[in-house]
């Protein structure tokens, strides 16, 4: 099958960023969203991302532009009826999902492969509200869309083999690296990176570290992109409430409960970025200062570091995922300058281990101790 037409359904920072990257590869694209806000809201996200590029000298006017003819806005799903790949991106709620996947089994071909982009929720539940499982899949993307490289793509015990081979051709055809797994909570990069960020924030709720230590102690001092709360912020608090949920429930590990400052914010509407507020205010140019308290930072970045390598020792050591999917996963899913097997690599695994016991008598968590195999 060749794909030529795909349709996208949700039009926020993830839905039009996975409109971008599939108008930028030359596909023709279908966005539909439940209301002429959305859409117009899609509409914007997609010229903002354009123009910031245009600006930056990595477009031309002229490429902006015929990216922009390759999209075809609207609210009516009867616009992705010949598409042969239907991705959905509206927010995390699974009743919502499995609403839209009733109406896009409606709506598209037979032939058409319905994926979502869901960051945690069960696909098998999503394919079973259509009378296709064996077309339903997974194909999770990272935000920002069209700068991450990394896609999961997961498959349920439903999906046709074939199916999951094209989601991989066509992922390839973007330009992305691709790795499969079968469908369990939070996948691979969202089961560690929402419990990092949930540590962190059950670290400033203890009142240990400000948001500003905690960040700059991230950036400085592993040389990651952005901090935790800007991560947060970025991703949307209240999605990464509802995928530390997801992830809880099938943990029900205490430390993946979500964490008091971030339910709080959410109740209180600042949800990160998009709603102008969230650990951070948005209303101007963020700026975050450096912290001269190193002690802080080196205590808050120990911890923070120990029980995430602990976490991927852990998710390897148990067959979930291999090395070289954690590792491209952090580094293209999350834009980290190392994979967490590249650090332990370099720090030594008994000086990890030694650490991760050390963390674990010192907060008395057991799950921080080092997985005895
Ligand atoms: N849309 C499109 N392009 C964007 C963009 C956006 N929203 N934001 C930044 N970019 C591009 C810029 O144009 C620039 O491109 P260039 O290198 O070709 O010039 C590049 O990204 C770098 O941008 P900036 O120089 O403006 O800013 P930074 O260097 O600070 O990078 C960042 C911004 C790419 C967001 C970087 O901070 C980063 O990688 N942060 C980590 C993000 C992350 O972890 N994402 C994964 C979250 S988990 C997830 O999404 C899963 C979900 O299920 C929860």
């Amino acid at each position: 099958m060749s794909f030529s037409q795909i349709g996208v359904v949700g039009l926020g920072i993830m839905g039009a960023g996975i409109v971008e990257v599939f108008a930028r590869a030359e596909y023709q694209v279908f966005g539909v969203a439940e209301s002429a806000l959305a859409v117009d809201a899609g509409k914007s996200n997609l010229a903002k991302s354009l123009a910031r590029a245009v600006s930056k000298g990595k477009l031309s006017q002229e490429q902006s532009d015929e990216i922009t003819a390759r999209v075809t806005f609207g609210e009516d799903f009867a616009l992705l009826a010949d598409c042969d790949l239907v991705i959905e991106a509206a927010p995390e709620i699974l009743s919502l999902k499995l609403d839209i996947f009733s109406k896009l089994d409606a709506a598209v071909k037979p032939s058409g492969i319905l994926a979502t982009n869901t960051s945690s929720l069960s696909v098998t539940e999503i394919a079973n509200a259509t009378s296709r499982p064996a077309k339903v899949v997974g194909m999770h993307f990272f935000n920002p869309a069209p700068v991450q490289k990394f896609v999961e793509v997961i498959s349920t015990n439903h999906s046709d083999g074939e199916v999951v081979s094209q989601i991989v051709e066509i992922g390839n055809s973007l330009g992305k690296h691709l790795a499969r797994i079968s469908d369990q909570p939070g996948f691979i990069v969202n089961k560690l990176l929402l419990r990092y960020l949930n540590h962190a924030v059950q670290i400033l709720d203890s009142g240990q570290a400000s948001k500003e230590q905690m960040d700059a102690a991230m950036r400085e001092l592993s040389g990651y992109p952005m901090g935790p709360c800007e991560l947060l912020d970025l991703i949307g608090i209240d999605t990464c409430v509802e995928i530390l949920k997801t992830i809880h429930a099938d943990t029900q590990l205490e430390i993946d409960e979500p964490a008091t400052g971030m339910v709080k914010l959410v109740s209180a509407g600042n949800k990160g970025r998009k709603s102008g507020s969230g650990f951070y205010d948005y209303s101007e140019k963020l700026e975050i200062p450096t912290d001269p308290n190193q002690d802080i930072k080196d205590q808050v970045h120990n911890d923070l570091l120990i029980a995430y390598l602990g976490d991927c020792i852990a998710m390897a050591a148990t067959g979930y995922a291999t090395k070289a999917d954690i590792d491209s996963g952090m580094k293209l899913g999350c834009g980290l300058p190392e994979g967490p097997f590249e650090v332990i690599a370099s720090l030594g695994i008994e000086k990890v281990r030694a650490a991760q016991v050390e963390l674990s008598e010192r907060t008395g968590i057991a799950t921080y101790q080092p997985l005895s195999v």
